[in-house]
């Protein structure tokens, strides 16, 4: 006899994104080229975008696919306010929809307080801004569908250092 409820949800179901789809910034880089492959794995389809379309179809060409999984490229650049429109609506088009948001795509910057430059202060706080606007898109597209959606941001733990 089994005391585990019939409606309780399996280990690998609750890891299963298969119908899903996700849209992953920055997705050529150290941690997003890791996270688009574990959606991938995970059963997602995954859009990928980078700051060149032609770099952002590479990544999503190299991603693992089963039969009915389909990866895409978009061009998506944060710090302007229209290639982040044109991005999120490219990723739809392609997709059909986008249910995941990961909000990755950063330039690196190891300066601090002492000798970051103004505009790299400023693209910093631009970049900021990028994710900000990608999760309205999420959002307003998710409420538009009727449908619950996913917004994750990476931080760093260097944000709470300082
Ligand atoms: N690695 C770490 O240990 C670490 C630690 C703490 C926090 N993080 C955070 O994790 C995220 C990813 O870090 P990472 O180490 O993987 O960095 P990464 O290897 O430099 O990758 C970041 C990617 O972001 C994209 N990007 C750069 N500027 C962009 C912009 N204006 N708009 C859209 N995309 C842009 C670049 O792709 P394209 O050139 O193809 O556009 C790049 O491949 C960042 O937000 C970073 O702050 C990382």
């Amino acid at each position: 006899m089994s005391f585990i409820p019939e409606s309780e949800t399996t280990a690998p179901n609750l890891f299963d994104l298969t119908g899903k789809v996700a849209l992953i910034s920055g997705a050529s880089g150290f941690l997003g080229s890791a996270m688009s492959r574990a959606l991938a794995e995970a059963g997602a389809n995954v859009v990928v975008s980078s700051r060149s379309a032609e770099t952002a179809q590479k990544v999503a060409n190299q991603l693992p696919a089963k039969e009915g999984q389909n990866h895409f490229g978009v061009e998506l650049n944060h710090l302007e306010e229209s290639s982040i429109h044109s991005g999120f609506q490219d990723a739809v088009d392609k997709a059909g929809q986008v249910d995941i948001l990961i909000n990755n795509g950063h330039a690196p910057l190891g300066e601090d307080w002492k000798s970051v430059t103004f505009d790299q202060f400023k693209d910093h706080q631009i970049n900021l801004a990028g994710y900000f606007e990608l999760s309205r898109l999420t959002y307003q597209h998710a409420v538009e569908r009727k449908v619950p959606a996913s917004i994750v941001l990476l931080g760093s733990m260097y944000g709470v250092v300082g």
